[in-house]
């Protein structure tokens, strides 16, 4: 079956995505401030700000939040509801993960990891403002995303808030992102088998794309069929994405990327390509592509398009 025919003819995802990404942005751009999400002044000095919003603002796919938003509303409002506070609660974490994700990558680019000058297309956060505002920025938007996931004049109930909070802490710990960039930096011209190289770039990669779907149906209230066939569907995505990242870092260019192509190589870090090479990395990712969206036809979810119409990007795009 070729997916990439059948959704691009039954679901316009550029359309859909627009609505959100338009959303996502406005609010990054008001949270992302010298002022508390409520508003309160919290007197940070304006350089962090502006170290902070430079890393997170214009740029980026913006795949996680959008991730976070198909799976809500794939879940749906409860009968009878017009789910208004559960779309808050969706941008919240949509917004919350970007922050996580944007942080990742600010540390990941410093010299004490792969000590990258591009990002986003434009200079490294540490080459504009200095590794130790770097390092500033990066704490300071893991502690907001936690701020957003906890607002105290929002219909989001305390459980709701806590169960995000949950997903989102498990994805970014130890036992996620962090974890799995301690590996890769523990693997620099290591020959990790196929199932090591599959463990590390499940935590480094997949576990935050993974929680942005289950922290969209947490905005909701998803069946256990559903949350299963999302648990899978996000799985197999959050892999397939570094698998994918891997392919281009050698097959793309650095203009494209907005990030230096080849690194990956000259730093000798074991990669989908030089463990399976390019051939059976793409393939592999477009078998990754159809287990994701198997489990969607498995969740029960009526309408999965938009969560189909994210994994046939994150397998086949260009950057
Ligand atoms: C890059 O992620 C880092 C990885 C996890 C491989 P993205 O490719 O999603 O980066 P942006 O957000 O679009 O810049
Ligand atoms: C980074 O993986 C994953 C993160 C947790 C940030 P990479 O090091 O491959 O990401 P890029 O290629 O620099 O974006
Ligand atoms: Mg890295
Ligand atoms: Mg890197
Ligand atoms: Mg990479």
């Amino acid at each position: 079956m070729d997916t990439r025919v059948k959704v691009a003819t039954a679901f316009d995802l550029a359309a859909w995505s627009a609505g959100h990404l338009n959303t996502v942005e406005r609010a990054l751009e008001r949270w992302v401030t010298a002022d508390a999400p409520a508003g309160v002044d919290h007197g940070a000095p304006a350089e962090l700000v502006e170290a902070m919003r430079y890393a997170v603002l214009d740029g980026g796919k913006r795949l996680r939040p959008l991730l976070v938003m198909a799976a809500w509303e794939a879940v749906g409002p409860p009968p009878g509801s017009t789910g208004e506070d559960q779309r808050q609660a969706a941008v919240r974490a949509a917004c919350a993960v970007e922050l996580i994700h944007a942080y990742s990558l600010v540390h990941d680019d410093m010299p004490c990891m792969d000590n990258d000058v591009l990002r986003r297309g434009k200079s490294t956060v540490h080459v504009k403002f200095g590794e130790a505002s770097a390092l500033l920025a990066g704490d300071a938007l893991q502690a907001l995303a936690f701020e957003l996931l906890t607002p105290d004049d929002a219909g989001i109930s305390g459980e709701r808030q806590a169960r995000l909070c949950r997903l989102l802490a498990r994805a970014a710990g130890s036992g996620g992102m962090a974890g799995g960039q301690a590996i890769d930096l523990a693997s620099v011209g290591v020959a990790l088998t196929e199932s090591q190289l599959r463990d590390m770039h499940r935590l480094k990669t997949g576990a935050l794309l993974q929680a942005s779907v289950m922290m969209g149906a947490a905005c909701g209230d998803a069946s256990e069929m559903a949350l299963s066939g999302l648990d899978r569907y996000g799985a197999a995505i959050g892999l397939a994405f570094q698998v994918v990242d891997d392919i281009l870092d050698v097959t793309a260019d650095s203009a494209t990327l907005g990030k230096t192509a080849g690194k990956d190589a000259t730093q000798d870090k074991p990669t989908y390509v030089s463990v399976l090479g390019l051939e059976r990395s793409a393939a592999h990712a477009q078998e990754l592509l159809a287990q994701a969206l198997a489990a969607l036809a498995q969740s029960g979810l009526p309408d999965t398009r938009a969560l189909q119409g994210l994994a046939n990007m994150v397998v086949n795009r260009c950057s």
